[in-house]
């Protein structure tokens, strides 16, 4: 089909939100930051004063989830990342965002999603895949400078510490870990600013 579906996927603070928003701007396609879910289930079960790793109450959470009703700004704060990155390690939870990240990859025309498992999982088939990556060192330098814009007062080694550990859960755990497609285009945006990064996706997905 002439649908152009992009998949970025990338371990946190990778820039692959900053990126698939730009490329979602540039072909005027819908964006979906499927981070955003687990974010909004990982609030939903503390706001219900239960644990992350509690089963039952994620995919429950993840089975009502109102998609139309995600307060980002609520969503991007540090403890935030760290539920999410627990109850995405539950199968159940995972199963219940299936369907409506596929619907909307499903879109007339196409449409960019971010996440950790779009090219593997939500769209095997996708038009164009890229994996976004930088070390650790910069994602947690990113990620910090991002957090104290926000107001959070955090000390930068907590960032880094928790980048770690969540690449190490995202990337260790049985259900859709975090691992590049074979056919995953590989972007390193370690030494690149976001222009320098948003030119080369661009030359990716223009030689698709
Ligand atoms: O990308 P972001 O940092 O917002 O994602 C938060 C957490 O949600 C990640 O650490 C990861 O565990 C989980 N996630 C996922 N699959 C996706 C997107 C996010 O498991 N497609």
């Amino acid at each position: 089909s002439d649908n152009l579906v992009i998949a970025l996927d990338g371990p946190a603070a990778s820039g692959k939100g900053t990126l698939a928003k730009k490329i979602a701007g540039h072909f005027g396609l819908p964006h979906l930051d499927t981070g955003l879910l687990y974010r909004a289930v990982g609030r939903g079960v503390l706001d219900q004063g239960k644990d992350p790793g509690d089963t039952a109450a994620a995919a429950a959470v993840a089975a009502a989830l109102d998609v139309s009703a995600l307060d980002e700004d609520r969503l991007r704060g540090a403890e935030m990342g760290e539920a999410a990155s627990r109850v995405a390690a539950i199968p159940a939870v995972r199963a219940a965002l299936f369907e409506l990240q596929r619907a909307f990859a499903a879109r007339p025309g196409g449409a960019v999603l971010d996440g950790r498992d779009i090219g593997t999982v939500i769209c095997p088939d996708a038009t164009v895949k890229i994996f976004v990556t930088a070390t650790p060192e910069v994602r947690a330098e990113r990620r910090f400078k991002e957090l104290k814009g926000r107001g959070e007062s955090i000390a930068f080694d907590d960032v880094l510490a928790d980048i770690r550990r969540r690449d190490e859960r995202d990337s260790s755990r049985s259900a859709a870990p975090l691992v590049a497609a074979a056919d995953a285009h590989l972007l390193d945006t370690t030494t690149l600013d976001i222009d320098a990064a948003f030119q080369t996706a661009l030359g990716i997905i223009g030689r698709r």
